[in-house]
């Protein structure tokens, strides 16, 4: 027995040395931490229970026999993050390169299964050279299954991507379908083909940062959703985050213990909106003062930053936000504005967390720039998502909301639940100035008369009260009581049931 005990915490520990002591050594001096070192600071301590630990893979080809390591270039299993259950799958650089072969792609999809059937997240943390080139359409087929996987998981369970290395190829389109992908500053890089086939192609010089770092994807392409400056920051983020979700679709988020009274009083607030309706102000200053604790955690921060989306919890309970950031272009709709925030929308509506909404928008941007890029299809995108959630939907108008984006930011009409309104809101079909040029423009060589009918004009529109008396606003509201009246409609909506009519799935604006 002593002998068969040994031999266990013998092969044990070889599949733990992975690729060997120098490619570790060489792993850390990228900087990067070992998939272990980094599924231990992931979970919680002595939570993890590994899956397939002694998995090889079966490739005969190109002498691969002689090499047959345990664990094939993944951990997986599953462990806990403040007490509750993820599934998670590590890639091992050290390897083959954490490249995928036919039984690490088998390894992969057993935890797949097994989270959407005991309803858990996935976490997977990739760094990868991409197929493993000795198994050819063997590991096409196995990253296929995963793809597969991805998409049936989608709006089951949370599923978190973490580029902690290169990923490149088809492999992208696995992080790709997840909720949330997440990297590292100048570690990690994701593209469908790299620079040398880009030079090759379209004959353009560029960098693997250049074409898929961090910077790229948070700023340009809004594929990645935020980055961190190490795997030690990406991961505590990602604890941070897994904090606010729910564990699957029919679960609730958590409820986490709260200091921050329900009935705080904001006095600041009531000055927040500048006598300038032209003056921009930091709408991250009213989520931070609404929510609990100032606590916000942003997603795509980065990209399309005249609007804010991310989580911050109300009495600690998980409420998603988006916000029209005056600070950015105005405030103002346009085609990445739209995407991003119909895409947090929908997955706030997947699982089940309700929707704080805080307009000041001037309207869609206009521009033959966004006409030709399909703003129409795009801002449908949002239309569309707010449209079609069931879930408790609370909406301030703290200034502007002007014409079709009035419709569009979570009103009334799309089944808003509670909508506010400041003193300071206007809500009109659009800006005074606008509006008189278009009905006076006999008038428009007198600049006296016209400034009167704009005068005129802002009398009558440039406040919450006409759309109040017709009901579309519920109540307007005290600046400094919104946090307090927020809390109190959101409570109340906690029994809220409402179901859209049977469909296979919807058709939304791609
Ligand atoms: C097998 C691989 C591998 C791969 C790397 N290795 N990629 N083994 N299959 N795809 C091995 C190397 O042989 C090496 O082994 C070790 O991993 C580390 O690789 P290095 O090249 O020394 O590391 P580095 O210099 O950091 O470069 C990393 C890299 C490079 C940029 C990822 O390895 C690379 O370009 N690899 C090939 C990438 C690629 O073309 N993959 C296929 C993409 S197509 P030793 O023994 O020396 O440690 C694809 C299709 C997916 O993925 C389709 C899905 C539908």
């Amino acid at each position: 027995m002593k002998d068969i005990l040994q031999e266990l915490e013998d092969r044990r520990s070889t599949a733990r040395a992975g690729g060997g002591q120098r490619r570790i050594d060489a792993q850390h001096a990228k900087g990067k931490l070992t998939a272990r070192e980094r599924i231990e600071l992931l979970l919680d301590e002595d939570s993890f229970e590994e899956f397939d630990m002694f998995v090889t893979h079966r490739c005969t080809d190109f002498g691969m026999e002689a090499e047959r390591p345990s664990g094939d270039g993944v951990v997986t299993g599953w462990g806990t993050i403040n007490g509750r259950m993820v599934y998670v799958f590590s890639q091992d650089f050290t390897v083959f390169g954490g490249s995928l072969s036919e039984t690490h792609a088998q390894k992969i999809c057993k935890i797949m299964d097994m989270a959407v059937q005991n309803g858990a997240p996935v976490i997977g943390i990739n760094d990868s050279g991409g197929a493993r080139i000795q198994e050819g359409v063997a590991s096409l087929a196995g990253y296929a299954e995963v793809f597969q996987r991805n998409v049936l998981a989608s709006g089951v369970v949370p599923q978190i991507s973490v580029i902690m290395g290169p990923c490149a190829g088809g492999a992208v389109y696995s992080p790709a379908m997840t909720d949330f992908i997440f990297m590292v500053k100048d570690t990690s890089y994701m593209f469908v083909t790299g620079p040398d086939v880009v030079k090759t192609v379209t004959n353009e010089v560029v960098t693997a940062e250049e074409l898929g770092g961090a910077s790229t994807h948070t700023r340009k392409s809004s594929v990645a959703d935020g980055a961190f400056e190490n795997d030690v920051d990406a991961l505590t983020e990602i604890r941070r985050l897994v904090d606010f979700l729910p564990l699957n679709n029919r679960d609730r988020p958590p409820v986490r213990p709260f200091f921050d009274d329900p009935n705080r009083l904001e006095v600041s607030l009531d000055t927040l909106v500048p006598d300038n309706p032209n003056t921009p102000y930091d709408m991250h200053e009213l989520i931070r003062k609404v929510g609990d604790e100032g606590d916000f955690f942003e997603i795509q921060a980065e990209f399309a930053k005249n609007i804010v989306t991310g989580f911050i919890r109300l009495e600690g309970r998980t409420v998603g936000v988006v916000a029209n950031q005056p600070m950015v272009l105005a405030g103002c709709l346009d085609i990445d504005s739209s995407r991003k925030a119909a895409r947090f929308v929908r997955f706030c509506d997947a699982f089940e967390i309700p929707i704080l909404t805080f307009v000041d928008v001037p309207g869609f941007l206009p521009g033959t720039s966004q006409e030709y890029g399909g703003v129409i299809k795009h801002g449908a995108k949002l239309l569309f998502a707010y449209g079609e959630a069931t879930v408790p939907k609370v909406t301030v108008i703290t200034r502007k909301a002007y014409g079709g984006a009035y419709d569009v930011m979570a009103s009334k009409h799309l089944r808003g639940d509670f909508n506010y309104a400041w003193p300071t809101a206007e809500i009109a079909v659009m800006g005074a100035k606008g509006a008189t040029e278009i009905l006076y423009r006999s008038e428009l060589g007198d600049p006296e008369k016209i400034a009167a009918r704009t005068k005129d004009y802002e009398d009558r529109f440039a406040n919450p009260f006409v759309a109040a008396e017709m009901g579309f606003i519920d109540e307007v509201i005290t600046p400094r009581n919104t946090r307090k009246r927020v809390c109190r409609a959101f409570a109340s909506l906690r029994g809220k049931k409402l179901q859209n009519p049977w469909k296979k799935h919807d058709n939304i604006p791609l």
